[in-house]
């Protein structure tokens, strides 16, 4: 996977990207990344990026042609790659759309900065526009960093062997089981029996049941859609008939 990002920051990128697994990843070569400062691609003495809204108001607007000038040197002869604009308009951030963009072989990332982009961007060079949640940050930077690492660990391999994101919360329409690790018995807090069985199959069947129990009292609305077997949804309606308000 290859992901360019165009930014008037790309210094804010460097921690995300030169820490733990993103950093092991392009080590491994399994994800390139490149940051493209689109001040580079200003043609005047000033290098000016923004300019005032036309009919007035306050802010500032990221001005069409350096961005899209930007985008047409990064893209090349490839019309098929996504460029996405990060902006707070954009359809939101989900674990199905991470999916959707890890199976691209290549990604561009735009990040808008002051009010927003000249609307001529988005009608020349985006294909897609992708919100990381319903509040406003100061840029897309922090957004697109959001993207990069969900994505990146989809990637076969980013993640190692043993360590799957099949089962991680949303992946599977429920968020995950409660977790433990050693000791068995912390501040009089016991590790659950089913775990220390070695019973796999009753240790699956837990974790599953778990993952109902926690996605029910908080997100039910995912249940909705969740695949459940038959015994599992019989759970799910004992759970919701324990919590039903008393009769009358
Ligand atoms: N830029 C500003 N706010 C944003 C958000 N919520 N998501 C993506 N990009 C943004």
């Amino acid at each position: 996977m290859h992901i360019d990002i165009l930014t008037l920051f790309p210094e804010m990128f460097d921690g995300p990207l030169t820490e733990s697994i993103l950093k092991r990843a392009q080590e491994n070569e399994l994800l390139t990344i490149r940051r493209h400062n689109i001040r580079d691609y200003t043609t005047g003495k000033h290098h000016t990026v923004d300019d005032t809204p036309y009919g007035g108001g306050g802010g500032m607007v990221m001005m069409a042609e350096p961005l899209v000038t930007a985008v047409e040197g990064v893209r090349g002869d490839d019309p098929q790659v996504p460029v996405i604009l990060l902006t707070p308009q954009g359809r939101t951030l989900t674990q199905k759309v991470v999916q959707e963009l890890a199976a691209y072989p290549r990604l561009i990332l735009v990040c808008g900065r002051y009010e927003g982009v000249d609307e001529r961007v988005r009608q020349s060079v985006i294909t897609d526009e992708i919100s990381i949640g319903d509040y406003v940050l100061t840029g897309g930077e922090l957004a697109a960093m959001v993207i990069v690492d969900a994505v990146a660990r989809l990637i076969p391999g980013v993640l190692g062997a043993r360590w799957g994101a099949e089962e991680d919360s949303h992946a599977m329409g429920l968020l995950e089981y409660p977790h433990y690790t050693r000791p068995p018995v912390f501040r009089e807090q016991a590790v659950p029996d089913a775990l220390l069985s070695g019973d796999h199959g009753g240790i699956e069947r837990w974790r599953r049941r778990e993952a109902i129990r926690r996605t029910w009292q908080r997100r039910p609305d995912m249940l909705l859609t969740a695949n459940l077997s038959e015994d599992e949804r019989w759970f799910l309606a004992d759970l919701a008939e324990a919590d039903a308000p008393p009769p009358g």
